[in-house]
């Protein structure tokens, strides 16, 4: 249970709030560099600020506040330039660092245009995905380069969800293993038990465990049956600080990433990202479009007559998500003993807060390029998600709604057909 008070801290993400600072030194995702190829700007919202990515004509990104500083119309109607983006209304022209360039009606004043410049923040690519910073100039790290972000060869995707909430309830959910067994599992098989299909997928943890890295926290599941060297319970997998989950790395032969990335829009509105990359099998010859771009979708959470898909491991986590309200009332919850993960969590979010505000660094700030050549994460190597056919687990995730699914189960499990609905009850339900 927390005070009105910390409730607040924890969740506002807005510029001086003590969280949105904190979100602030991270770089944060927020579309893939292929959908703006074929546009030259988008609107985008990140931390409760509305922004505008451009390309200028030379091909460069720039990031700036959507309105315009003369008399607020917006640049997502804007006219590239050879430096920047003129605003359609009266084409003063800004550069991608917010520098006012020209004011074409007014006589030339140097103190005036300075006066006049706008927020922008840098932007940078890496895995075809493209990364905003928007904290203090001074204090700006390396873009870490993980694992999964810079292996080479891999086939990419992004699928996105924009929910209706807080980005913290989604991140206490990655720090809830136990969630899994009745989410996943008893809550599935009642689903079933009303298609009259008689499933038992669930598995009881008998432990759980929580351990502090580098890069923010490993989490460890002792499942019933299981023994104590397996990988669950020795390696677990990462929630990255502040906002970040990665799961997955499959077997050798269905080797891939996969990352859930919680992107505050503001408040009330999570940008909610699946990131895959997976690793072809040796010597399989992959069609280059597949490389050359990232894949990207949207992830629904409701279908046409308004109720929650919940045939879908995702669509599952994101109905209990929601249905938490726009920002959980963390006054009313009562924590017992298996929310031991959510308590650390909290713990981490406000000692870093504390940290930052000392004039130190948060956790898993990279400065030093050497360290930076590739972060490994620590994972599950034989997690085997598939262990009922690729195409089978696909159809589990938000991957089905991908358009290169098809693609990926011929790569993966060539010559398998669709599974039928049934057969994913196999599942192994201890997924995230
Ligand atoms: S409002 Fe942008 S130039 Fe006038
Ligand atoms: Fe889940």
């Amino acid at each position: 249970m927390e005070s009105a008070e910390n409730n607040k801290l924890l969740t506002q993400v807005g510029r001086g709030t003590p969280m949105g600072e904190l979100m602030r030194r991270y770089w944060q995702p927020f579309a893939a560099a292929s959908e703006l190829d074929n546009n030259w700007t988008r609107r985008v919202r990140l931390l409760g600020e509305d922004l505008v990515l451009f390309r200028d004509r030379q091909g460069r990104r720039g990031l700036i506040a959507e309105q315009c500083p003369h008399r607020r119309a917006s640049f997502a109607h804007g006219i590239p330039t050879q430096n920047g983006i003129r605003c359609p209304y009266h084409g003063w022209e800004f550069s991608g660092q917010g520098k006012c360039l020209n004011q074409p009606n007014e006589i030339d004043n140097p103190a005036f245009r300075e006066k006049v410049s706008t927020p922008a923040y840098p932007v940078q690519e890496l895995g075809g995905l493209l990364f905003a910073y928007m904290g203090p100039p001074d204090k700006q790290p390396l873009l870490p380069r993980f694992d999964g972000f810079v292996a080479k060869g891999t086939i990419r995707m992004m699928g996105r969800a924009i929910l209706p909430i807080n980005w913290l309830q989604i991140m206490e959910n990655s720090v809830d293993p136990i969630h899994t067994e009745w989410l996943h599992g008893h809550h599935y098989e009642f689903q079933k038990e009303q298609e009259g299909i008689k499933v038992a997928i669930s598995a009881r943890h008998e432990k759980i465990d929580f351990r502090e890295f580098e890069f923010g926290v490993t989490k460890h599941r002792l499942l019933e049956g299981h023994s104590e060297d397996s990988e669950d319970w020795t390696v677990g997998h990462p929630v990255v600080f502040p906002n970040m989950l990665a799961v997955g790395n499959g077997d050798e032969k269905s080797r891939y990433y996969s990352f859930q990335i919680r992107v505050p829009v503001d408040d009330e509105t999570t940008m909610h990202i699946w990131y895959n990359a997976y690793v072809p099998p040796k010597d399989t010859v992959v069609p280059q479009h597949l490389l050359d771009t990232v894949a990207t979708y949207d992830v629904p959470f409701k279908d046409a007559k308004g109720d929650f898909i919940v045939d879908n491991v995702d669509g599952q986590d994101m109905m209990a998500w929601i249905s938490q309200g726009a920002i959980a009332d963390r006054t009313l919850e009562n924590l017992g003993a298996s929310d031991q993960g959510i308590a650390i969590y909290r713990r981490m979010l406000r000692r870093e807060i504390k940290k930052m505000e000392q004039g130190q660094d948060p956790m898993g700030i990279v400065r030093d390029e050497a360290r930076n050549a590739l972060i490994d994460l620590p994972n599950e190597k034989k997690k085997h998600h598939n262990s009922d056919g690729f195409a089978s687990f696909m159809l589990r995730t938000h991957a089905k709604y991908s358009p290169i699914a098809p693609d990926l189960v011929a790569i993966f499990e060539p010559g398998s057909r669709t599974p039928a609905a049934g057969k994913a009850a196999e599942a192994e339900a201890a997924l995230y």
